[in-house]
């Protein structure tokens, strides 16, 4: 937009009397500015329409519409209306000069002209008017500015948007893909881990079963046979109450009394402990089920406790700690639809979890109470709102800080040191419970107080 110059400009002289027309342009010839005439109301809103003049110098008394009118319409005009007006009028009219301010004339100018005031307040005005355009023009201009400023913002932020918007997706795409490929490692780890143990510890229980039970059957004989030897050497002491020298020196030597007494004692703790055996070879064989094709109904309890058997070792007082303690609180299950095998697992895993916990808070001094005595207690139930099967293994052990917590869900995360902890047991659970049985697991911890997992999952599997 062109700013005008203060001093240019384009002045529309109205009047139907030739001679006042002379005038007025004499006076004004000589300033270099633009002059237009017009002789009635009609033509004068013609031309300011045409030219936009800068001032119309407007004559009251004309022939057709006067000068009120044509201000009037001057004014109600938007092409027209702040063009300022200026009515020449007779020196006396007072009502005149005050009806021109009422119409929007911004002066007066009175005749007979005096060439000097018509020139000032001419140039007055033209200059308010050129400043009024000038002004107009800056703001115009600076509306443009400032919108074009909003333009490129709003496109800065757009694009900032789409820009977060991709940053965001890329990250979510990729700790996706992580998280998929910790899942992946996690699986293969895990069934190979499982395939190769399980076929190990199956193939042990499977062979050492026989010899096993073998023993466990001929002991019987051997405690009976034993039991005749007694008996058939007690019916040589009644009958030959003196033997011969060797055979009375024989008796001392062997300290017979106490042979008799001790040895069925021996056998019958023989017997025990190969019964502890068959025990243990039937969880081992149990626990390493390989039978994840199918589920198939399942006793929990018995599950839990085999797990706990094969534990045993662990739970055992040993010089650093007292034995831990185990309490059972089993509720009335059903058979569970499910896959015993890595079922098992899992109550392993937490299980074990219990125990290191435990065993850490012997290490930790700060939790070193003198009456501290290590407990797991798993307890079963029955939902009654989901009908699912509740399993909940719950320790006194060292807790969980809170970062540990925040971390739980990363395959790989331990606090154990290397070549204790893998960071594996709970991940392999939760994709057990959650993947293979459609069920939830969920911790809860408290630092110094103890750590509870809470399994749930239905009874058939959907
Ligand atoms: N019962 C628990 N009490 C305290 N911390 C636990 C318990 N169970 C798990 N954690 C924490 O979770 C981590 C990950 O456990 P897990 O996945 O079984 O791997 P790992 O036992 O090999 O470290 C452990 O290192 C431990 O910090
Ligand atoms: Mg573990």
């Amino acid at each position: 937009m062109n700013i005008p110059a203060l001093e240019t400009g384009v002045i529309l002289i109205v009047d139907d009397n030739p001679n006042n027309l002379e005038v007025l342009s004499e006076a004004l010839i000589d300033t270099g500015w633009e002059i237009l005439v017009a002789v009635n109301g009609e033509g004068a809103i013609a031309q300011a329409e045409y030219a936009c003049p800068d001032i119309i110098l407007l004559d009251v008394m004309m022939p057709g519409i006067d000068g009120f009118t044509t201000c009037d319409r001057l004014k109600s005009n938007p092409l027209t209306c702040d063009i300022p007006i200026i009515f020449m009028t007779a020196l006396s009219d007072t009502v005149d000069k005050v009806k021109g301010f009422s119409l929007g004339a911004v002066d007066y100018i009175t005749k007979p002209f005096e060439q000097e005031e018509v020139l000032a307040r001419v140039k007055t005005h033209l200059k308010i008017r050129n400043l009024t355009k000038q002004q107009q023009a800056q703001n115009q201009q600076l509306k443009q500015e400032v919108a074009e400023r909003l333009a490129v913002e709003a496109k800065l932020q757009k694009l900032t948007q789409e820009l977060e918007q991709r940053v965001e997706e890329r990250t979510s795409q990729l700790s996706q893909a992580l998280h998929n490929l910790h899942q992946a490692q996690v699986s293969l780890v895990q069934r190979e881990k499982m395939s190769a143990l399980g076929e190990l510890v199956a193939g042990i229980a499977h062979e050492i079963n026989n010899p096993v039970n073998f023993i466990l059957g001929n002991l019987g004989h051997a405690s009976e046979y034993t039991q005749s030897f007694i008996d058939l050497l007690r019916l040589y002491q009644k009958y030959y109450p003196q033997p011969e020298e060797e055979i009375a020196n024989k008796i001392d030597e062997i300290d017979i009394d106490y042979l008799i007494c001790d040895f069925p004692e021996i056998i019958s703790s023989m017997h025990k402990g190969t019964k502890r055996m068959t025990q243990m070879i039937h969880a081992l064989r149990h626990f390493s089920r390989r039978d994840d094709t199918v589920a198939q109904p399942t006793d929990i309890h018995e599950g839990i406790d085999s797990t706990l058997l094969i534990l045993q070792y662990r739970l055992k007082a040993n010089p650093e700690r007292p034995e831990i303690q185990v309490i059972k609180e089993y509720g009335t299950l059903p058979l569970v639809e499910c896959f015993p095998g890595p079922l098992n697992q899992v109550f392993m895993n937490l299980f074990a979890n219990g125990i290191d916990a435990i065993e850490e808070s012997f290490v930790n001094s700060n939790f070193s109470v003198p009456e501290y005595q290590g407990k797991i207690t798993v307890r079963t139930d029955i939902n009654e709102q989901s009908s699912g099967v509740i399993i909940q293994i719950a320790d006194n052990g060292i807790g969980m800080t809170e970062e540990v917590k925040q971390r739980l869900s990363e395959p790989m995360f331990t606090t154990k040191p290397v070549g204790k902890g893998t960071g594996l047991g709970l991940s392999i659970s939760r994709q057990i419970i959650e993947e293979k049985h459609s069920g939830t697991i969920r911790f809860q911890s408290e630092l110094e107080k103890g750590t509870e997992f809470w399994i749930e999952i239905p009874v058939v599997i959907n």
